[in-house]
């Protein structure tokens, strides 16, 4: 008998489609209010399509990450999500690789997130640090979460291209000076 491919072979990421809005609301905010994750609005989803990278198993919809450009010097990996029934195949992983490639691609040198899933951000790379050593522009987001004011998510933190004037990434860095591009005056 013919084995049947592995399952990472028969993963496919694409860019997400309009189609595909519905989908990634389902499965966000269904984790959403199973505590997993934050949820995400039609209109914010639709806004920020664009960020999307979508995973299909044999052509099903298995999951879903985008990649917020945050400002010049920083990107931030948000709702990333695998269906359970796909999940610890490996398809959170080319999620997020993907992601990096894209933050590389844009010439971003620091990828961030806020997460609950800590150790699958390590596994990539990423490091724990201090919220107050990422930017304010970071928290921008945070001003719409319900969790403002009693944050639980560990901040991780990416270094894609060393950056000369960046303090080093760890828990004990300082916040990131402005740098390259004037920011526009708040
Ligand atoms: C986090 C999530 C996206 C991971 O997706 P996945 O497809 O199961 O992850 P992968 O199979 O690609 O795992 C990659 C590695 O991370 C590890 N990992 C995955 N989920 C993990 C978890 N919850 N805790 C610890 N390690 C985890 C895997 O064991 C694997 O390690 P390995 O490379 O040593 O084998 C998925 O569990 C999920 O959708 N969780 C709910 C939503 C969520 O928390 N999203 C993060 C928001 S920031």
């Amino acid at each position: 008998m013919e084995e049947s491919p592995a399952v990472v072979e028969r993963v496919t990421l694409r860019p997400a489609v309009v189609g595909d809005v519905e989908l990634i609301l389902d499965l966000v905010n269904e984790l959403a209010t199973a505590g997993e994750m934050l949820p995400r609005s039609p209109s914010t989803t639709v806004e920020r399509l664009r960020d999307f990278v979508v995973a299909e198993v044999d052509g099903e919809f298995a999951g879903c990450g985008a990649l917020a450009l945050v400002w010049t010097d920083i990107a931030e990996v948000r709702s990333i999500a695998v269906k359970p029934e796909y999940r610890k195949l490996g398809v959170g992983k080319r999620m997020a690789e993907s992601l990096l490639a894209e933050a590389k691609r844009l010439g971003v040198a620091r990828v961030m997130a806020f997460t609950y899933v800590t150790d699958f951000f390590l596994k990539l790379g990423f490091q724990v640090v201090d919220h107050a050593s990422l930017p304010h522009k970071v928290f921008h987001d945070c001003l719409n979460c319900p969790k403002f004011h009693k944050c639980d998510e560990v901040a991780v933190a990416k270094d894609i291209f060393a950056l000369p004037d960046a303090p080093p990434l760890g828990p004990l860095s300082l916040p990131m000076p402005g740098r390259h591009l004037p920011r526009p005056a708040q």
